[in-house]
């Protein structure tokens, strides 16, 4: 089993990486949270049917009752009624503050269910099962739970570490093509971003079959790079902000398919390789960088160009938000696996988007 420690003082959590890891659960969460007696399950309507049954044989055989709450699969799940929904039916359960919860699903669940963790009864502990792969390299990871608003994604939130992250590889084989290869996008951000070795390790992996081979490796790769920068950077107030990278422009992208042409990880993949060609036009990004991300993203079927309005561009740098500061930080490459962020008026990045080949 491959361990890592998020030592963050006071909060110190696991994540373990494991094929088979689901059916430890119950041990494994017995460890962390001695004195439970209730868990609270939450998990979505596809993640469930598969999953949840062995979850809970593994959690009872550890003494724990349990109750599993069942979300529709989807980021509308993840709203301020949900939430409340939760709360209400984890004191129906009788949860207690010495009892925990458990999210057992993708980004979605994991963000929900650790926000109805952050606030109930003022706080309980909770516990990360991811089932995506961008749950496992980047969302159970570092402690940001939220719920979206009519205004916004991720708006109303805290953070609030888990306990333990528990990633069982196995669960990523019945994801579907598209979702598994959504969760690429940000595992090559990480090669990016920190690591130019690990980029070009996925470069010559360009298809599931081999990716999966190496998945514990994949995973325990970027878990260890997003437990060193939230361990510098927990509050998101500096280093934290290069996990942004790609992702101001894939917010345009998102916006420009209204949310629905392309996904969170194709708008990223399309995000980071406009970054890069407004790096070189900035004099920042080496001129090879652009075309090797390109060739890395439409390898793993993810899209590298996506057509944006200017209105689009400009909401997604918050031009149209009163009270924008005038400047936006971006985050650049100045070389493969190297992230360095640069500020620059909302206008100026503006007008260079529109310049961009
Ligand atoms: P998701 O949770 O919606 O999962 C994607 C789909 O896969 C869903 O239909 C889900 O039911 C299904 N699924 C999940 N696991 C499965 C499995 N093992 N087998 C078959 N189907 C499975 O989406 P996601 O991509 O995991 O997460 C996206 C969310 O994560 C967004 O809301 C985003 O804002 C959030 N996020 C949070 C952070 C953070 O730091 N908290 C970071 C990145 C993204
Ligand atoms: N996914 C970005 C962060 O955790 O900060």
């Amino acid at each position: 089993m491959k361990t890592l420690t998020v030592a963050l003082p006071g909060r110190e959590y696991d994540i373990l990486i494991e094929r088979g890891l689901l059916s430890q659960a119950g041990e494994r969460v017995r460890a962390v949270l001695p004195k439970a007696r209730k868990l609270a399950v939450v998990t979505d309507t596809n993640v469930g049917p598969l999953y949840y049954n062995r979850v809970k044989a593994g959690l009872e055989a550890a003494g724990f009752e349990t109750a599993v709450f069942v979300i529709p699969a989807g980021e509308q799940s993840k709203n301020p009624g949900q939430l409340a929904r939760l709360w209400e039916d984890f004191m129906e359960f009788g949860l207690t503050r010495t009892d925990g919860v458990v999210a057992l699903g993708g980004g979605v669940v994991g963000d929900l269910a650790g926000f109805a963790a952050a606030a109930i009864l003022r706080g309980v502990a909770f516990v990360q099962l991811p089932t995506t792969l961008l749950a496992q390299v980047d969302s159970s990871v570092g402690g940001k739970v939220a719920v979206d608003l009519d205004h916004g994604k991720n708006l109303a939130g805290a953070f609030h570490q888990p306990r333990l992250v528990l990633m069982d590889p196995d669960t990523l084989d019945t994801l579907p093509l598209p979702v598994f290869m959504a969760g690429m996008a940000e595992v090559v951000k990480y090669g990016c971003i920190w690591d130019g070795d690990f980029f070009d390790f996925l470069a010559a992996r360009p298809s599931r079959e081999q990716l999966t081979a190496d998945i514990e490796h994949i995973l325990y790769t970027c878990c260890d790079i997003k437990r060193q920068v939230v361990m510098e950077d927990e509050l998101d107030t500096g280093l934290r902000m290069i996990l942004n990278f790609g992702h101001t422009l894939g917010h345009a992208y998102e916006l420009a398919g209204r949310y629905e042409q392309w996904s969170h990880g194709q708008a990223v993949a399309a995000g980071m390789c406009a970054a890069a060609r407004l790096g070189v036009s900035l004099g920042v990004t080496p001129p090879e960088v652009p075309a090797q991300i390109e060739r890395a993203c439409a390898a793993l079927g993810l899209p590298t160009r996506i057509s944006c309005s200017q209105e689009d561009y400009a909401a997604a740098i918050g031009l149209d938000k009163k009270g924008a500061g005038a400047d936006i930080t971006l985050i650049l490459l100045d070389k493969m696996g190297r992230a360095v962020p640069r500020k620059m008026p909302r206008q100026e990045l503006l007008n260079r988007l529109e310049a961009i080949p």
